[in-house]
């Protein structure tokens, strides 16, 4: 019997090389990917397939459709926040135009094989806008559909595309049609990302794994935010857990398609305190930077994630304490050493 076959877009970033080895590690998968440019040595040889291109380019994404019986896509491709930020038009033709093609590739291809493609994305707190510091300590946990009124571009491309594809989930209901489309669409809230293998560019969260990754390499860390800015974070194998979990649960267990997860939330003062700690000759300073001040001070303190808890089990294995002593300090020691 074949394997079933995954795609993976944006695989050759942070999260995607995390999923492929844990996706290579569990087997019975074959591994399609496709990014900008070729997969490096590192996940090479995780992956069946690989196509260099853009996400914006439907022609090529018909072409993978044509050479595969997708099961699976893990939508990664995209801009983050601060690089969005810097280019908010780019942000919403990668991130939205980008996104409606892959969905349209994987609703294609639903009707085509008579089966549900699970769509998986990865949505942000980016999608969260607090109008003011007082208000975000007042909220703390936020549930999911609470302050939907994002202030980035790229958390606006976030959000649009958590309904475009509530949307295409609803569909076939809508027009009466079950089999006319039943792409079967699900996402993550994720929280700040923080990994012990790669150095993170273009994001708001990058201060957290930022800090660890320079104290590590006896570099100084300039913050870009004020010590007392302060969101979720997760460890990244508990992120990629959680979109390998979700992709595999039944539709049926699953009572919205957009999830909140959490693991802990922290300070930008409390993770130097830690690093300091670990890494005693670690020099951290501050220089806030008024953008992302911004940004961060409209993020959660904390999210809901009751939700992803009762519906399929969501419990994150790396709370703060394990994620820093177990984690993130031998590996990223044994990378820099
Ligand atoms: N890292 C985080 O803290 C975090 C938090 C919340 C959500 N997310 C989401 O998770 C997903 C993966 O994030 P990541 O941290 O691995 O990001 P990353 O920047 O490390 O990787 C993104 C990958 O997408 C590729 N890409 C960008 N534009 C593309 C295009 N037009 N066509 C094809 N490929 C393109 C890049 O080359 C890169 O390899 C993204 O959707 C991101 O929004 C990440």
């Amino acid at each position: 019997m074949p394997k079933p076959v995954v795609l993976v877009t944006g695989a050759n970033g942070e999260i995607g090389k995390s999923l492929l080895h844990t996706v290579a590690a569990q087997g019975g998968f074959e591994v399609v990917t496709l990014d900008l440019s070729l997969p490096p040595d590192t996940i090479r040889s995780l992956v069946s397939a690989s196509y260099a291109g853009n996400i914006m380019d439907r022609y090529l994404l018909d072409q993978v459709a044509a050479h595969h019986e997708v099961d699976t896509v893990f939508h990664l491709a995209a801009l983050l926040s601060a690089r969005g930020e810097r280019d908010p038009e780019l942000a919403h033709q990668v991130n939205v135009e980008g996104t409606l093609n892959v969905l349209r590739m994987a609703q294609n291809q639903s009707a085509r094989l008579g089966r549900s493609v699970r769509f998986i994305f990865p949505s942000s707190i980016a999608v969260y806008g607090l109008p003011s510091l007082e208000e975000k300590r007042a909220v703390g946990r936020i549930r999911e559909e609470q302050w939907n009124v994002p202030i980035t571009m790229y958390g606006c491309n976030k959000l649009y595309c958590e309904h475009v594809g509530r949307y295409f989930n609803l569909y076939a209901h809508q027009m009466g049609n079950p089999s006319a489309s039943r792409l079967d669409f699900r996402s993550i809230r994720l929280p700040g990302l923080i990994s012990a293998d790669s150095v993170p560019i273009g994001g708001t969260s990058d201060f957290g794994p930022g800090m660890i990754h320079a104290a590590a390499s006896a570099t100084p860390y300039s913050c870009s935010v004020r010590p007392d800015a302060r969101i979720p974070f997760m460890a990244t194998p508990d992120a990629v857990r959680a979109l390998l979990d979700l992709a595999s649960v039944d539709r049926e267990r699953l009572t919205t398609s957009v999830y909140n997860i959490g693991a802990f939330s922290l300070s930008a003062a409390q993770i130097a305190d830690r690093v300091k700690k670990a890494f005693p000759a670690a020099r951290i300073d501050y220089e806030p930077d008024p953008v992302r001040t911004a940004i961060l001070a409209s993020w959660p303190e904390d999210v809901d994630d009751a939700r992803a808890r009762k519906d399929w089990g969501w419990e994150a294995a790396y709370p703060w304490d394990r994620a820093f002593d177990e984690y993130l300090v031998p590996n990223v020691t044994a990378k820099y050493r």
